[in-house]
């Protein structure tokens, strides 16, 4: 510990910790070397006292430049202390880097089987010559119900465990229902555009259902109409043999015996040959149930303005949510709403 300090000696001191600071690179010789050159320890903390001891003239000389050198290399350490600091960061993030984007990898899409049936039918008959249709969910019960010929106490009603609309607040919600069947759009389009007509609606229908694997509250039918001159059951037939055969890619056979709905005179219900192998690996057929059809009622046709003597016309309504459950055979119909990948990305 020298004696006096000088300003020669503050000059090669500061000379010799240049020297010292430029080969310094990690945060422990750093520490050192700080506390060597401005700690409390240091010979800067001695020349400091010292200073008291000195003469006016000499303090006034040597003051400054200890609080000089003090300062630079208080202001030099703490940089450096900054740049080793980011430099270890920097290595480190080197090997500890998350790749964000990585870890979300872009997944992609598909139609949802619904859809992509729903379009393939809407394919198949607009190249038949039909038009697509459409109408609201929420509908009024004589769209529903009355207009179709179901009278007001008829157990039809009962049958589709409807869903009533009661809105006090807006009038014209009185006496609706979230449609039962996509039926209401025979009416909607006869009224809108008379006869001849030739539709399918496809849409969403509601019923009041317990929900298990086979039910929902909510299912997707599709309707389909052709009223013009000279129309018989066997167009009925044709039309739906085609739509099968090419849905399932394959030759269709359907059935069709006598059934009862109260918008079609006679009523029918059609059935397809379904074949199928069984758990044992046989290929086996059996009749399925897959729609209420007919010929449509006089009364349907009058109370959407259209002629009974001039015009007749048949008229289905299957499910589609049914038909794309058959197709790829889809065990619980729950699945469909569920927004589950595991299961979307199969289609
Ligand atoms: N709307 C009927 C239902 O939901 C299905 C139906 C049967 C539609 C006969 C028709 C038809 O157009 O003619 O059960």
């Amino acid at each position: 510990m020298p004696e006096n300090v000088t300003p020669q000696q503050l000059a090669e001191t500061h000379e010799q910790a240049l020297r010292e600071f430029n080969s310094i690179n990690d945060l422990e010789s750093l520490k050192t070397f700080a506390s060597e050159t401005v700690g409390k320890k240091s010979n800067l903390g001695n020349w400091f006292a010292q200073l008291k001891t000195l003469d006016v003239e000499t303090k006034k000389e040597l003051g400054p430049k200890l609080q000089a050198f003090k300062n630079y290399w208080e202001q030099a350490c703490m940089t450096a202390q900054q740049e080793i600091e980011t430099a270890i960061l920097n290595e480190k993030l080197k090997s500890d880097f998350i790749d964000v984007s990585q870890s979300y990898p872009a997944r992609k899409g598909a139609m949802h089987p619904l859809s992509q049936v729903q379009r393939h039918i809407e394919k198949i008959f607009t190249g038949m010559g039909f038009e697509i249709a459409d109408g609201p969910e929420v509908e009024t019960e004589w769209h529903n119900f009355d207009a179709l010929n179901v009278p007001e106490n008829h157990p039809a009603r009962d049958m589709q465990d409807t869903f009533f609309v009661n809105s006090t607040k807006d009038e014209s919600l009185k006496n609706s229902v979230l449609r039962t069947q996509t039926s209401n759009i025979q009416i909607r389009k006869m009224l809108e555009k008379g006869a001849p007509v030739r539709i399918i609606a496809p849409g969403r229908v509601y019923r009041n259902e317990d929900v298990d694997a086979t039910h929902d509250a909510m299912f997707y039918q599709v309707e389909g109409l052709v009223v013009d001159e000279n129309i018989s059951v066997s167009h009925l037939k044709g039309t739906l043999e085609t739509m099968l055969s090419a849905v399932f890619a394959k030759t269709m056979k359907v059935r069709i015996r006598p059934g009862y709905f109260p918008f079609v005179e006679p009523g029918l219900e059609v059935d397809i040959w379904w074949e199928y192998t069984d758990k044992n690996g046989n290929e086996k057929g059996r009749w399925l149930e897959f729609c209420g059809a007919g010929m449509v009622h006089p009364n349907v046709l009058r109370n959407s303005n259209v002629d009974p003597e001039k015009y007749s016309g048949f008229a289905f309504g299957f499910g589609l949510t049914r038909l794309v459950m058959m197709k790829y055979g889809i065990e619980d119909i729950r699945l469909l709403a569920s927004n589950k990948r595991e299961f979307l990305q199969q289609f």
